[in-house]
């Protein structure tokens, strides 16, 4: 059933691969985006906040069209939107920003026709738009999420995050987009490096699940992907090696980068040590980057309301974080 007063989803940003997961493993951020979507007489595309500088107002615009696609699926016809959106995500940085917008794009027009679609069918639409299933498994569902992708229907388990872990991401100034960072990695890898990353991989899921924060470092370890890819971005290979040393549960490259992410307990006494580590040795690369302190998110995609309280900006004041 039509919400004619419409709907206003939040929607967190995420992690992906946490090393050796690579296109599997991913888990919410608590730093988000929202959308607020409304069945209009003509189609209007609002967007706030510098996350959002080039990207379309008309009918090409991506939570536009990834509504359309619900709508087709669901039988039903909305033609014209009143869409509004803001962002804290940083955009191209490893953060899962397409993730969330696709994820929220789905949420909302799905919540906009009173949610004929399951959520697992709507995790299937997303996957299929983003290609791999982890950054958009936790930007729907929250939490940690383990998840296989058969090119139709994907699979998954959310598990809760254990109360002891931070995360600290350290965000490069300069932009990479994932396909760049997907181009770089090889068609084919040998047999002890595909059972390296399996092992790592497993052995990564069990000790999240069973709050093991000591085998965390060693778990996070990787060499599909991260190798490949230190040389896209300064002072990662070194990051990687050293972070533990300076206080972090363990460190990885944060989906296909440039952000790189460290877990943390929170109860580390060598918070600001890691901190001051990580910016450094990013400085010592001539590379200008900001350090954010952020939890994993329990929420996935959520439903705040409707639109008809208040305009946009007003609905989502004081949660934002500029
Ligand atoms: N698993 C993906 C990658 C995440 O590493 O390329 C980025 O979207």
């Amino acid at each position: 059933m039509m919400q004619p007063e419409g709907v206003l989803v939040r929607i967190p940003a995420s992690t992906a691969n946490l090393g050796p997961g690579f296109d599997t493993l991913g888990m919410a951020l608590s730093l988000y985006s929202w959308i607020g979507m409304k069945e209009a007489r003509q189609t209007v595309i609002r967007l706030y906040g510098s996350e959002m500088e080039g990207i379309p107002t008309d009918k090409s615009n991506l939570v536009y069209k990834i509504a359309q696609m619900v709508f087709c699926e669901a039988g039903v016809q909305v033609p014209e939107l009143e869409i509004s959106m803001y962002s804290d995500i940083p955009l191209t940085r490893g953060l899962g920003s397409s993730a969330s917008a696709i994820v929220g794009a789905l949420f909302a027009a799905n919540a906009l026709i009173g949610s004929p679609l399951t959520e697992a069918k709507l995790f299937d639409m997303a996957t299929a738009i983003e290609d791999h299933p982890d950054n958009v498994g936790a930007s729907l569902f929250g939490g940690l999420v383990t998840a296989v992708w058969d090119g139709l229907h994907a699979d998954y388990i959310r598990m809760e995050p254990h109360e002891d872990l931070e995360v600290l991401v350290v965000i490069p100034e300069f932009q990479l987009s994932t396909s760049e960072a997907r181009k770089v990695l090889p068609v084919q890898i040998s047999r002890k490096d595909a059972v390296y990353n399996i092992s790592r991989s497993s052995l990564l899921v069990a000790a999240l699940a069973q709050g093991r924060l000591d085998l965390i470092s060693r778990a996070m370890s990787d060499r599909l992907h991260q190798p490949y890819r230190a040389k896209l971005v300064p002072g990662m290979a070194e990051i990687l090696e050293k972070a533990v040393q300076h206080g972090a549960l363990g460190i990885a490259l944060s989906g296909a980068g440039p952000t790189l992410l460290a877990l943390v307990d929170r109860h580390s006494d060598r918070k600001k040590e890691l901190e001051a580590y990580l910016l450094n040795t990013m400085k010592a690369e001539g590379i200008r980057a900001s350090a954010c302190w952020l939890n994993p998110s329990s929420e996935g995609a959520q439903l705040l309301g409707s639109m008809s309280s208040g305009s946009f900006l007003e609905l989502i004041k004081g949660e934002v974080k500029a």
